[in-house]
């Protein structure tokens, strides 16, 4: 039976925080362990620069979240783990289907709104363009499944929506790709604001916890999380978003339910559900983090497994390549 090929990336910009580890990377690892799954997984350095990136930056976050991904699990010899730039036809597939893809669409994406508002200095082509890239990335590689974020659900659309335009033009050549939303439990918010999603570009470091912190940075930024009035630990985002929001952190951490940490922390204070929480987190993470030493330390074997990556990822994207330059016209 053929498999399902489930698809996801990250961008490798700045930290991971645990937002992104709980709520993406963790369920790639899941995804990874299903024998009916096939992944590919790719870190998204095209898409970084649709914002100033300095250089030395750039190349050490990209090694950083290779290693980073490794180390969560994601495993190269069961899942296709690549670098987005190393394979060429990303960029090429992007400009096809550029030429499918209305000036209108591009416009309304709420992403390219919000960063346009932030980034108004610098509203590049690449910036607008970006969910055509996205979608390129995911078309490549007959992808049937595209766990997300809900953040990136409106990206996921125009992918099925320009697949299937392109599709009617020209007879069935991509499949159009089912965008599946990570686990909506998963969520992590803000230690400081926990109505707003905990963002790796917040400017105070401690709303963030970032995967590669100490325990005792964990520790004290968990200590001092944002609660809620009152003083019953119960889960109710509406009306206690703090204590919802370490709960969820708790249980996602120690792989249990939020209804099994209400009952353990039934009559116990906010104070006691802090100390648990940090100390789920950094014993989560201190295995990682060995493997992550480890694995930073030898960057040859990194970058090799990079490559091998690669070379796996563009045997795939050349031949859905050339189906699309075949079917356009080009002569090939
Ligand atoms: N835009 C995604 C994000 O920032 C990353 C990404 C790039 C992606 N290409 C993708 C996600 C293809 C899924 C599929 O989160």
């Amino acid at each position: 039976m053929k498999k399902r090929v489930v698809y996801s990336a990250i961008q490798p910009s700045g930290i991971m925080t645990l937002g992104n580890y709980i709520g993406a990377v963790k369920n790639w690892h899941e995804l990874q362990a299903n024998d009916n799954n096939s992944c590919i997984f790719a870190l998204a350095d095209l898409h970084t620069i649709t914002v100033r990136q300095d250089p030395d930056a750039l190349r050490r976050n990209t090694k950083s979240f290779l290693a980073l991904l490794l180390a969560a699990g994601i495993d190269p010899s069961s899942s296709v783990v690549y670098i987005q730039s190393h394979v060429h036809e990303h960029a090429e597939l992007a400009w096809l289907l550029n030429c499918y893809t209305y000036v209108g669409e591009m416009n309304r994406m709420t992403q390219f709104k919000d960063k346009s508002a932030k980034h108004s200095d610098n509203i590049n082509m690449g910036l607008m363009d970006y969910p055509v890239l996205m979608a390129a990335d995911i078309l490549l590689y007959d992808s049937d499944v595209v766990p997300v974020g809900v953040d990136q659900m409106q990206h996921l659309e125009i992918a099925r929506d320009i697949a299937g335009r392109f599709n009617n033009s020209y007879g069935e050549t991509f499949v159009v790709p089912t965008g599946q939303l990570t686990k909506t439990g998963a969520k992590i918010m803000s230690l400081q604001d926990p109505t707003a999603k905990m963002s790796k570009s917040d400017p105070n470091p401690n709303a963030v916890i970032s995967v590669l912190d100490s325990a005792d940075d964990i520790a004290r930024k968990i200590k001092r999380a944002v609660t809620d009035s009152g003083s019953e630990i119960v889960y109710d985002v509406e009306n206690k978003p703090g204590v919802s929001n370490l709960l969820t952190i708790l249980a996602s951490a120690e792989g249990a339910t939020i209804e099994d940490e209400v009952k353990r922390f039934k009559g116990k204070m906010y104070g006691h559900l802090k100390v648990a929480c940090a100390e789920a987190v950094v014993e989560m993470l201190r295995p990682f983090r060995e493997r992550y030493d480890a694995l930073i330390a030898d960057e040859g074997a990194l970058l090799a497994f990079a490559r091998d990556g690669a070379a796996k990822a563009e045997q795939i994207a050349a031949r859905t390549l050339a189906r699309a330059k075949d079917k356009i016209g080009f002569v090939l």
